[in-house]
């Protein structure tokens, strides 16, 4: 199936996340335009998809690599009615609805890694970029971005990607239809948003550490300027990662990238 705002539209029809669709052949970053886009009132379960991005992000202002033909960037406005500070839970939340997307194409070789990276037999295949706009005390809107490498070889992944990068196809040795990762995305990240919005985090917490490969782990956080070391002993209803350092005290880990260590 062609990846078009056709093919789009009739396999987004009547669904919540995707009730709008913004299709671009290219854009800047699709992050950037539903920014806009819920600044100027865009109603939640709106989204933007492009196929290739010429400025796409990730975190900590990394590029995210968007060429044409083969991939799917999109990013989802959500709105919900939650205080500011409760809202990054809501990455890892999209990281467990992606896990569970990829675990129906590569059963039990699909695993988490905090805060934002979905992993196929220890390698990133998707991002999630999550951005937030705050009045006052409220929350005005959260742009959830999301990256799925999809159909891209190991050689069309620049240097130093190609040994810590890969793809649907790379795992499963196929191609997938974009429009179809696209519309199970969607219907997976609609299920699990409303997990979050009925029941909290602390449900999706489980699902969370199951797919972690840090619990019960030592690992180093570099966060800023700082380094931090210290066995993983949980997540937060904040989402932050909890370590417990030498000392056997508890550190709340809100930002920052984190790898295992050998101690
Ligand atoms: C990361 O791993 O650092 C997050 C990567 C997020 C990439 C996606 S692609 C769609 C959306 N638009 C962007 O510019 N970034 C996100």
């Amino acid at each position: 199936m062609d990846f078009n705002e056709q093919n789009l539209r009739s396999a987004l029809s009547g669904k919540m996340m995707g009730n709008t669709l913004h299709f671009f052949p290219e854009t800047e970053s699709t992050n950037t335009l539903a920014f806009r886009l819920a600044d100027a009132g865009a109603k939640e379960g709106t989204v933007v998809i492009a196929d290739s991005q010429t400025q796409g992000r990730g975190r900590i202002k990394r590029k995210w690599e968007s060429p044409p033909g083969l991939n799917l960037y999109t990013s989802l406005i959500l709105k919900p009615d939650i205080n500011p500070a409760r809202s990054s839970p809501i990455t890892l939340t999209a990281g467990v609805a992606v896990a569970e997307l990829f675990s129906l194409y590569c059963p039990g070789k699909v695993h988490l890694k905090w805060p934002n990276d979905v992993l196929i037999n220890g390698r990133k295949v998707c991002g999630i970029l999550t951005e937030i706009k705050t009045e006052g005390k409220k929350l005005k809107f959260i742009v959830l971005g999301v990256g799925i490498n999809i159909n891209m070889k190991r050689a069309d992944f620049p240097p130093p990607l190609e040994e810590i990068a890969t793809s649907l196809r790379e795992e499963t040795g196929h191609t997938f239809s974009r429009v179809e990762v696209a519309a199970g995305l969607y219907e997976i990240l609609d299920k699990f948003y409303n997990i979050f919005l009925i029941e909290g985090f602390a449900s999706i917490r489980e699902w969370w550490l199951a797919y972690s490969l840090m619990s019960g782990k030592h690992v180093e956080v570099t966060c800023g300027g700082e380094i931090l070391q210290g066995k993983v002993t949980g997540i937060d209803d904040g989402g932050a990662l909890i370590l417990q350092g030498e000392d056997g005290m508890s550190k709340h880990v809100i930002a920052g990238d984190a790898s295992l260590i050998r101690v």
